[in-house]
């Protein structure tokens, strides 16, 4: 499933980001590719320990703490630290699958983190670059994405994905990626679907009496399948 999240951050915190990504120590993307992506990317990345990126990954995952859809459709376990990258002057990752399992070596997890979900949070306003397109391709055929600065998307670790060439300006990101509770894609969709209906209900119909029984078979569901 891939998901649209808006407004992840504010405009402020967006333009707070910027700030403090353009006096960054910047460096080569390859630090943190594998062997194999490491020959398709070109892109400039701050290294996980600079202290940049552990302010405003803070700032980040701060924010999803309170976005009621991350939880719903992530169902996360362990996230990565959020890390930032930039592209421009041509500069682009051509098609690759993220590695199924990460180490962090800015010191703030112990544990190995397994890619289910792959996150690309956008920072930079869409019309102030060309090219920069998140390419996905997926069971329903290739997404392009290219979303407002402060939005983000979420989509499976196991996509074959790509960023085109920015041709002009340039193009500002975080990425990250999150073991789910929910190892499998479609029975995490199915949590989330119902999940959804069931908030919507709510919303509708407070009284209705099924929703007691509709949100114990959720649970009942999330207690099959999630590992804690
Ligand atoms: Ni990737």
């Amino acid at each position: 499933m891939l998901l649209h999240i808006p407004n992840v951050l504010t405009q402020d915190q967006v333009a707070y980001c910027r700030e403090r990504l353009a006096s960054a120590s910047w460096a080569d993307g390859r630090i943190t590719a594998g062997y194999q992506s490491g020959k398709a990317k070109d892109n400039e990345q701050l290294p996980e320990n600079d202290p940049v990126a552990i302010e405003l990954g803070a700032l980040i995952r701060n924010a999803l703490k309170t976005n009621d859809n991350y939880f719903s459709a992530a169902l996360p376990r362990v996230v990565y630290p959020p890390l930032f990258n930039r592209y421009r002057g041509g500069q682009a990752f051509g098609f690759h699958v993220d590695n199924a399992i990460r180490y962090d070596r800015s010191g703030q997890l112990v544990q190995p983190v397994r890619t289910d979900l792959s996150v690309t949070l956008f920072l930079a306003a869409p019309e102030d670059y060309d090219g920069g397109e998140l390419i996905i391709e997926d069971t329903y055929g290739v997404q392009k994405i290219k979303l407002p600065a402060g939005d983000m998307v979420l989509y499976p670790g196991t996509s074959l994905h790509r960023v085109t060439p920015v041709t002009r300006g340039e193009r500002l990101a975080s990425f990250f990626w999150i073991q789910s509770m929910v190892r499998d894609d479609g029975d995490r969709r199915l949590l989330f679907e119902l999940d959804l209906s069931i908030r919507r209900l709510t919303q509708s119909t407070p009284d209705h009496p099924s929703l007691v029984q509709l949100t114990g078979v959720y649970h009942n569901l999330l207690r099959r399948w999630a590992e804690v």
